[in-house]
Order: C-alpha cells, then sequence, then structure tokens
C-alpha cells in the first residue's frame, strides 16, 4: 500500500524507522516495491549510475521525468519522490512550482526533494504552497559539492554545524515534509533529528536519523567506479553479472546456446521450402 504524507510524517513521532532507496527503471521499482521499501527516491544520482555522466550536474528536468514515469509504471503502490535536477529549481520560485508540478502530473510522483540550505527556503515554501510536497536536502549536496571543496564530510566543525542546524529549522519551518542528510557526521545527525518535528533520512549521517537511504546500484554491488565508506554492499552482483555475461557469449560462439530446450519446435516438412 502506498504510503501517504501523514503516515510518513507519523513514523517519526511511534519511532519507526524508514527506508528509503533510489529507483531508476520500472523493472527495479517492480522488486523494491515488492520488499515493503517504505520511499522510492528517483534521485538525480542517475546521471551517474544510469547515464554515465561525470556528475549530477547535466541531468535535464526530460531525464528525470523519462525514468520517473518509468519507476511509477513499475511501483504504482510505492510512496516516489523524484530528485528535481540542477537548474530545476534555481531560476525562481515560479519556474521551481512548475517544475515541481510537472514531477506530480506527468510523471505520477508523491513529491519532490530539493537540494540547499537558507537560500531554498522560498521556493520550498512556494511549492508547497503550490500543493507539491518537497523533502529537502542538506549536508553534502552533489550539485554544488565543488563549491563545498568535493564530495567530503559536512559539519564537522561548530559553526558549519550550526549552519546545518539552522539550515534544517530553516526548510522546516518554510514547509518541508522531510529533510535529507548526506555525508555530515552522525552525532551531528542526532542532533538534528531532535530538534526536529519532520523525520530525517540519513546517507553517510549514522543511525540516529530517523530513515536511511542508499544508491541501489551500491548497495547491490553494481557500481564500481567509487564506494563510499557509508555504503554497505549487501550483495556483490557485478562479478556475477560479468561471469553470466561471459557464459552467454561463450556458448554463443561455441554454438551450444540456444538448446533444443530454449527453441521451438514443429511437425511441417520445411525443407521442401529450400527446393521452391
Ligand atoms: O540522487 C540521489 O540518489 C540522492 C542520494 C543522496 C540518495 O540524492
Amino acid at each position: 500500500m502506498r504510503k501517504t504524507l501523514a503516515e510518513i510524517r507519523s513514523m517519526k513521532a511511534e519511532g519507526k524507522k524508514i527506508s528509503m532507496l533510489t529507483a531508476y527503471d520500472s523493472s527495479m521499482a517492480r522488486l523494491l516495491s515488492g520488499c515493503e521499501i517504505d520511499i522510492l527516491l528517483v534521485g538525480d544520482s542517475l546521471g551517474m549510475v544510469m547515464l554515465g555522466y561525470d556528475s549530477t550536474v547535466p541531468v535535464t528536468m526530460d531525464e528525470m521525468l523519462h525514468h520517473t514515469k518509468a519507476v511509477r509504471r513499475g511501483a504504482p503502490e510505492s510512496f516516489i519522490i523524484a530528485d528535481m535536477p540542477f537548474g530545476a529549481n534555481h531560476t525562481g520560485e515560479r519556474d521551481a512550482v512548475k517544475n515541481g508540478i510537472r514531477f506530480l502530473k506527468e510523471a505520477g510522483s508523491d513529491a519532490v526533494k530539493l537540494e540547499g540550505g537558507l537560500e531554498m527556503c522560498g521556493v520550498v515554501r512556494a511549492l508547497v504552497q503550490a500543493g507539491v510536497p518537497v523533502m529537502a536536502h542538506i549536508g553534502l549536496t552533489p550539485q554544488t559539492a565543488s563549491q563545498l571543496g568535493g564530495y567530503k564530510l559536512q559539519g564537522k566543525g561548530l559553526d558549519d554545524a550550526r549552519r546545518l542546524l539552522a539550515e534544517a529549522k530553516g526548510l522546516e519551518e518554510a514547509g518541508a515534509f522531510g529533510l535529507l542528510l548526506e555525508c555530515i557526521p552522525d552525532k551531528l545527525a542526532q542532533v538534528i533529528t531532535k530538534s526536529m518535528k519532520i523525520p530525517t533520512v540519513g546517507i553517510g549521517a549514522g543511525v540516529h536519523c530517523d530513515g536511511q537511504v542508499l544508491v541501489i546500484n551500491d548497495l547491490l554491488g553494481m557500481f564500481d567506479k567509487f564506494t563510499p565508506k557509508f555504503v554497505k554492499k549487501y550483495a556483490d552482483l557485478s562479478p556475477l553479472i560479468k561471469e553470466s555475461i561471459q557464459q552467454y557469449h561463450t556458448e554463443v560462439k561455441a554454438g551450444t546456446y540456444p538448446g533444443t530446450e530454449h527453441s521451438f519446435s514443429s511437425d511441417a516438412d520445411y525443407s521442401s521450402l529450400l527446393r521452391e
């Protein structure tokens, strides 16, 4: 059953952890929804994981909509959040609202997620007022990672931690229904989580968050360009996939695939056709 916003909010109050994973296509979304994952995130990480970009910056609205539609088709019963790609919410509230509404109307998402701190409060407020639920995302924000000095831990010092806490409170006040915390110390995530009524979902933010999210390809061991410290590989599928493909290749070359069990037969004598 698809979770409602109210149910997601009340999970925090009831001390129930939220499970969230990324999904980018219909068949994976179907598997995830069968495992009763609470929230599917069509993350703009798809730019790196699925589309081969070096960062999430080039990802477009059209690409995000395309993948979100596929995920919705695969998981009609799941609560789906779509990532606002870089540029979709940076040119003013009007554009942000227009793009947010496209995710709900055209792609069938239940909410959007956007990166940014206090500078995004106006945009969050405008989206929520327009009826688009927003999960905010602070800490390491990959779309602006170069300004943060790369993909590294945020909020290490007290000043930085104070800024992140102020951002969290500002975004909650602006109407965000949840807050994603990426790559910050676990004790800071604990303080932020305790200070908020809305649930926090962490990635590289320790165990005290109200929920956790991972990139599905990292969890399954299918993305081997790099593995951040916070990733736990629950499977190591890359070698298995490569082995299977290699075996197929060998069998095709040797003429041992397809076997009779993979072929269709008929009683007709087709050899007469050769003489026609
Ligand atoms: O795009 C993404 O996958 C994310 C991760 C932090 C989960 O935002």
